[in-house]
Parts: structure tokens; C-alpha cells; sequence
């Protein structure tokens, strides 16, 4: 077979700067982890850094490490860290909570600031939870429904009615990225908000939210951002519309001044008033660390890393796995494509397990994508280069049809 061959993926690796940057995870040795889209690796720190809050602050300092080691300022800090990956301010972002219940609370109040407007628009198919957030909100106000069309038609369905268009920046089965400057001009120029939901943004391709105008979005911890399973998301809304957007959960942690202890709510100045209840401080020292992997990063050449990731795996699927009954779903523009690619096949759940038990771990999105991640701060061109050729070897060999990897599991 001729094209491009493994020595020339790992001279991709030997002339890539950021190649280094592998060093700071614990991979699985012989493996190739392709589902950093999914949950994040573990960085070399987080042991260390959770451990060492476990010993030294919580065993040591218990409640006094509040104020001593800024725990109640966590929410805050971790969401600086976040502000340069996602083109925002550090006033503009805090992490709290889960993206779903960010998304509810982000959501809810802005259909509280556009009174009168009755629909919330989102793309059909975009990703269940948000869907199921803004059908829930939609419930409990019974003035205002929930309204899907496909992602062509977003900007031609925004109108007097809209008070929210709600979406998914890289969609999480076809990678397909959504023009978040121009569907947001569009929402603004009908007098409506725009929340753009960043779970497989953040830390993989370039996000300019203050660039772009965006008024609100969301985003996971646990996927690029490497901040371990369940870890908190963070959520955003620009600086000018803080002052009049309030939480519907108006806990005491979003409270001006949450040790007055006053009966009654009166919401922070600034974003701090869309927190809820007490910041989880184990995993918040979890993300803090993911989020450190980042620092000093040359973020132009790492998502220009994931774009150059993604080409090579589009141009190996073709050239040795083209004539197999994969159909590429992803876009092959990587300018409109995040930092993962997908496949349609028939038999892609097998497919995908036989993969997993060959040591490469992709996942699988119903009803039959193959769904392979290729985060940047730790993936090497040789690992696509193999895990391409597993791939041909288990579809070629017919190992893939093997009934135990046809068993479905609870996650897939
Ligand atoms: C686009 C998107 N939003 C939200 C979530 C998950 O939200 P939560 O962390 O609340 O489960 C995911 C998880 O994969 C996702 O892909």
C-alpha cells in the first residue's frame, strides 16, 4: 500500500513543537485513547494535586482552608483560567455546577429577560441535554416552547418570537462547528440572546466569544479541559448583560453576601450570582490541575495540531479503510470541524468494541456512528496512523463481528 506510511507520521512527531506536551498525561502504554472528546486524560498532577488537598488542606486546615487556601475563590479562579480558551474575560466565566444545570439556569433567565417572546430555537438534533434543559424550562413557564430545525435553516427561523436561540458550537455526533459569529448577529438583529453550549470547544478549537458578541454559554470539564469524570462545567454571560440576569436557583452561594445570612435573596454583583450551593472542592482541584496543562500553550499551533490530527485520520480512513463501508459524517473543511471525526457504518457498535479491545478507544453515538476524538495537547500522529491500521486489520480479518462485541452496554 502506498500514501502516506507510519514513518511519516512519526516524522509529523518529530518535527511537531507541542509533542512534548504528551509527557504531562498518563496514557494507556500500547493504546491509542481516542475519546478525549469524552472524558479527558488523567494529567500527571491530579493525584498530587487532589491528594495533596485531600492530606494537607482538608486533613490539616479543614474549614479553615476556605479562606486559607481560597476555596470559596475557586469558582472564580478556575473560570480565569477558562476565560483565554473560550475568547472571554475572566469576569465572564465561573465554574459551578454540571453543563445541564448550567444550561438551566442560563437558559431560564434569559427567557426572564426577553418577556413576551415565546419560542426557544435550537437545531434539531442538538445534543439530548440541552434539548431536554430547554423543553424543561419551556414546562415549568407554560408561555414559552421549545422549537427545533436543522442547522442550515437556524438563521432564517430567528424571528420576533425568538427569545433564545440555544446550540451546540461543535456538534457532538458529526463535529460539524456552527458559525457562532453570524447565528449570533442573526439572534441580536431579531432582538433575541444567543447560548452556545462549548463541550467540544474548549480546549480543542478556537472560541472567540467576546469577539463574536456571544451573551451566554456553557461548557464541560471533563472532556478537553481534563478535569476527570463528572468534573464541574463552567458557564459565561458577557459583562454587560450580568447586571440584569438573575438564576432561577437562587442559592446561597449566588447571594451578595452569603455569610449575612439575611432571610431574604438579593443576588452577587457579577457573575458570582449564578452560582448555587458550595463549590465541590475535590473535584474542583481536579479541573484546577487539567487546567494547568494548559498554561504557557501556544493555543494558535495546539488547534492547528487537532486540525493537522483530523486531516491525516480523514486522508488514512481513505486511502486504507475507503473501501470498507465507512461514510465520513464529519466535516472535511477543518475550519467548520472540531477537534473529533466521525464515521457512519452499519456495524459500528461491534465495530467500535473490537476496536476497544484491540486498545483503541473510540466510542459509538446511536444509530451507528463511530466517533473517534483526537485531542491535541496529547495525541501523536503515529497514534492515528495505528489506529487506522487496527482498524483495517480487525475489518479486513472480520475479528469485528467476533457476538460478545455485539452485546450493547449501558455507556457507549
Ligand atoms: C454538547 C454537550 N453538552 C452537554 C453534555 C453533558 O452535560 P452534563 O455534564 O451535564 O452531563 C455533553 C456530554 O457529552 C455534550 O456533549
Amino acid at each position: 500500500m502506498t500514501g502516506f506510511t507510519r514513518q511519516d507520521a512519526m516524522r509529523c512527531d518529530a518535527e511537531d513543537g507541542l509533542a512534548g506536551l504528551r509527557d504531562r498525561f498518563h496514557l494507556p502504554s500500547g493504546g491509542v485513547y481516542l475519546d478525549g472528546n469524552s472524558l479527558g486524560a488523567l494529567p500527571r498532577d491530579t493525584e498530587e494535586a487532589v491528594g495533596g488537598l485531600v492530606r494537607s488542606q482538608w486533613g490539616q486546615d479543614l474549614i479553615a482552608s476556605w479562606n486559607r487556601h481560597d476555596w470559596i475563590g475557586a469558582p472564580q479562579r478556575l473560570g480565569g483560567l477558562i476565560a483565554p480558551l473560550v475568547g472571554a474575560r475572566d469576569t465572564e466565566v465561573i465554574v459551578c455546577d454540571t453543563t445541564s444545570v448550567n444550561l438551566f439556569k442560563l437558559i431560564a433567565a434569559a427567557l426572564a429577560a426577553r418577556p413576551g417572546r415565546t419560542t426557544i430555537l435550537s437545531e434539531t438534533g442538538n445534543f439530548p441535554t440541552d434539548l431536554y434543559m430547554a423543553q424543561g424550562v419551556a414546562g415549568m413557564r407554560g408561555d414559552v416552547a421549545l422549537r427545533t430545525v436543522a442547522a442550515d435553516d437556524i438563521v432564517d427561523a430567528i424571528d420576533d418570537r425568538t427569545a433564545l436561540v440555544l446550540l451546540t458550537h461543535v456538534h457532538y455526533r458529526t463535529s460539524r462547528m456552527l458559525d457562532m459569529r453570524a447565528i449570533t448577529r442573526a439572534a441580536h438583529a431579531r432582538g433575541a440572546l444567543a447560548l452556545w453550549d462549548l463541550s467540544h470547544s474548549a480546549g480543542a478549537v478556537p472560541v472567540a466569544l467576546d469577539a463574536c458578541a456571544v451573551d451566554l454559554a456553557v461548557g464541560c470539564g471533563y472532556k478537553y479541559l481534563n478535569g476527570g469524570p463528572g468534573a464541574p462545567a463552567f458557564l459565561f454571560v458577557a459583562d454587560r448583560l450580568q447586571p440584569e440576569l438573575r438564576s432561577p436557583l437562587s442559592g446561597w452561594m449566588g447571594h451578595a453576601s452569603p455569610f449575612a445570612f439575611d432571610d431574604a435573596y438579593s443576588p452577587a454583583d457579577g457573575l458570582s450570582r449564578f452560582l448555587c450551593g458550595t463549590p465541590p472542592m475535590l473535584a474542583m482541584a481536579a479541573l484546577e490541575s487539567g487546567l494547568a496543562q494548559f498554561a504557557g500553550v501556544d493555543l494558535d499551533a495546539l488547534f492547528a495540531k487537532s486540525r493537522a490530527l483530523c486531516d491525516l485520520l480523514i486522508l488514512l480512513m481513505r486511502e486504507r479503510c475507503g473501501d470498507l463501508g465507512f461514510t465520513l459524517v464529519s466535516p472535511r473543511d477543518p475550519l467548520r470541524r472540531g477537534s473529533h471525526v466521525s464515521y457512519a457504518h452499519p456495524q459500528a457498535y461491534p465495530i467500535c468494541q473490537a476496536l476497544i479491545a484491540n486498545g483503541v478507544v473510540g466510542d459509538f453515538r446511536a444509530p451507528d456512528v463511530l466517533r473517534l476524538g483526537l485531542a491535541p495537547l496529547y495525541l501523536r500522529f503515529v497514534d492515528v496512523f495505528d489506529a487506522v491500521e487496527t482498524l483495517r486489520r480487525i475489518m479486513t480479518e472480520g475479528e469485528w463481528d467476533r457476538p460478545s462485541y455485539h452485546a450493547r452496554a449501558r455507556v457507549t
